[in-house]
Parts: C-alpha cells; structure tokens; sequence
C-alpha cells in the first residue's frame, strides 16, 4: 500500500501537482497497489489535551490498537511506501502535518521502545517527501524535522526529497520549474 500524506492546503497547490505526479508514476510502476490517502485538510483532528493523553495511555495500556482513535497511526505503520506533500509555510510546513504526526507517534504501533531507545516497527523503506517553496527552501524545521522521525522513531531507511523553490520570486517561470521537476520525478520514482 502507498500512502499520500496531503498536507496541502490551496486548491491551486503546486506541491499537490508534484505529488499527483510521483503518485501516478509510483501507482505504473507498481500495477495493482492500493493508494490510500490522508488528506489532512478534511480531517477534524482532536486537541491533544490532557483527557486525550489519559484516553489515548489507557487505549494502549490495554492492547486496544484496533480503537479508530489509532486509524492514522495503524495505516502510518502498515504502508510498504509514505508519500508526503507539505508546501513550504514559516519556514517549516502547515500546522496539520504537526497535527497528524502527532497523531501517527504511538508507542506500540509505529515504533516501541527497547532498552529505552526507540525501535520503529513500520513497514515503509521508503518515505518522499514533496515541497515546493515561494523562496529560497531551507531543510531545518520542515523536511529535516520528519526525515528525523523516519530515521529515529520509524526506522524509515530511506527518505527522498523532492522539492521545487523560488516559485514566488519575482519572474519566476513557474510552469517551466514545475514541468523540469516532474520529469524529474518521472525517472526517479521506481518501484516500491
Ligand atoms: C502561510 C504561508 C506561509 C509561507 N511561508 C513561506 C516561507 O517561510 N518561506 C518561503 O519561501 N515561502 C513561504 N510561503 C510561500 C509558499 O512556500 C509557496 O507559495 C509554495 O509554493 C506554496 O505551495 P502550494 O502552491 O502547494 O500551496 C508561504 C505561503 C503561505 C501561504
């Protein structure tokens, strides 16, 4: 199964684009498999307060994995390929990708811990990651932050970034950039 992460939130977004683009050619070079979608903008995530946290402990405590509050999570852990598309905001992504990470880090499902070091238990080896930026694209809080997560809590080996910058400077040939990347997008999604 690949899962596409959609974190885009402009009806007109570039970043979807590009990620349409990777998914179509992951889904021909990969006959057959299921493409599941978040798609984050139509998801009412819960506030993590402090009721959440105690449910959520008890939920795990108990062996309920199957409870729908850990739909995101379970379907995180079971994808053999992550696509995430999150447009470049603040230096960093939107505030639903922090949402659904949150969301997705659970003990139990997407990773474990072993002598008090984390273990991911995730199927994925491979995540992309699709941005594109108005400026100049820096790594820091936005792609480094979840490559991070991939390597430390998920044990994702191996995360790709795709990414599309200067969309909003002044003279920028937008469609020139976005067609340049998608042929690059085209020979470098291979097989899952
Ligand atoms: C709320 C918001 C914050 C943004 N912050 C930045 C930023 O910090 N640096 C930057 O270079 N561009 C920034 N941009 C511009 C976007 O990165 C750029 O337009 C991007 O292509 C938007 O992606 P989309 O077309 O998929 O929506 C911001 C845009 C929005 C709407």
């Amino acid at each position: 199964m690949i899962l596409f992460i959609n974190a885009c939130v402009r009806a007109e977004s570039r970043t979807h684009r590009l990620a349409e683009c990777l998914l179509q050619t992951l889904a021909a070079n990969n006959p057959g498999e299921e493409i599941r979608i978040a798609d984050l903008p139509q998801i009412d995530f819960p506030k993590v307060d402090d009721h959440f946290l105690d449910r959520r402990t008890a939920l795990a405590g108990s062996g309920a994995f199957t409870d729908p509050l850990f739909t995101c999570a379970n379907d995180f852990a079971a994808a053999g390929v992550i696509v995430v598309a999150a447009p470049f905001w603040d230096l960093s992504f939107p505030a639903i990708l922090k949402q659904y990470l949150e969301q997705i880090c659970v003990s139990g499902i997407t990773f474990h811990y072993q002598d008090n070091v984390p273990k991911g238990l995730c199927r994925a080896r491979k995540l992309y990651y699709v941005n594109t930026a108005g400026g100049p694209f820096l790594e820091d809080f936005g792609y480094g932050y979840v490559r991070t997560l991939a390597q430390v809590f998920f044990d994702i080996p191996e995360t790709v970034l795709i990414r599309a910058e200067g969309l909003d400077v002044e003279g920028a040939d937008v469609e020139r950039i976005l067609q340049e990347k998608e042929q690059e997008i085209r020979k470098l999604a291979g097989m899952v």
